[in-house]
């Protein structure tokens, strides 16, 4: 805590909360945007709070990214982790497969001895074929265990840099830009002002689930996600935010 207060952490970390009506904000020293080992910093901040919040028996719930995979990275096992199934927050994204919520959940689960469960639906599927998925009820079985998760940990991205990762049609980034795209949190697009203006077919958590869980935790930073974090962090509720300090002084100076 000393270290922080030289630096001022503390005191952007209080002016986020009040800006971006958080309920804790936590800032990491450094620009994740610049250095690999800031993210490391991020990963480490998130698996020490989810450790200190997670209660015997619960259901976690991750989203995919980069900056979850860093806290399933530094998650290290407890006796009430040993206790807690971790599943993805929602199916398939698109994404490499190190970087969809299944693997991550996966991985989380096995940094902390727990267990995990996966949920196995692409998001490309033909309607029809989504339709009859869903009527599996090893699916059914797996998504009532995600909608009775009490802790949330997602990513928010840059919404264009998100899409083109997940190799979206020219149509869909066109359409993106045109509505005024700027931050995206797992498989939903947002504009400036926090409204939804896109949403794949994919399933699992929706945004309205986000709002009935104990807690939901937020973790993006870098400069770059400046836009991003202050448009999606509004919306989702009073929850936590870990971020880093290069995001916390862009997000406070555009305000
Ligand atoms: O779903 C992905 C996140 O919104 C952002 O991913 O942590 O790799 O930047 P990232």
């Amino acid at each position: 805590p000393l270290i922080k207060d030289l630096f001022g952490l503390t005191d952007l970390e209080a002016d986020l909360c009040r800006v971006l009506n958080l309920e804790k904000a936590v800032v990491v020293p450094g620009d994740s945007d610049r250095s690999d080992l800031v993210k490391k910093e991020m990963g480490r901040a998130g698996a020490r709070l989810l450790k200190q919040i997670v209660h015997p028996g619960q259901v976690v719930a991750v989203a995919g990214g980069t900056t979850v995979a860093a806290v399933a990275e530094m998650m290290t096992s407890s006796a009430v982790l040993k206790e807690s199934t971790f599943v993805p927050a929602r199916g398939g994204l698109g994404e490499a497969v190190e970087l969809e919520a299944n693997y991550i959940a996966s991985l989380m689960a096995q940094k902390a001895g727990g267990k995990y469960r996966l949920m196995h639906v692409p998001e490309q599927l033909s309607k029809e074929a989504y339709q009859m998925l869903l009527r599996e009820p090893h699916i059914q079985e797996v998504l009532d265990l995600v909608h009775s998760a009490r802790i949330v940990v997602h990513g928010i991205g840059d919404a264009i840099a998100m899409a083109s990762r997940r190799k979206a049609s020219p149509a869909l980034l066109r359409e993106l830009k045109e509505k005024g795209a700027v931050g995206e949190a797992f498989g939903y697009y947002f504009n400036q002002e926090g409204e939804i203006i896109h949403r794949g077919r994919s399933i699992g958590l929706s945004l309205e689930d986000l709002k009935h869980v104990d807690a939901t935790i937020a973790i993006a930073g870098g400069a770059g996600k400046a836009k991003a974090v202050a448009a999606v962090c509004p919306v989702s509720g009073r929850d936590t935010l870990i971020t880093d300090e290069a995001a916390a002084r862009a997000i406070l100076d555009n305000d």
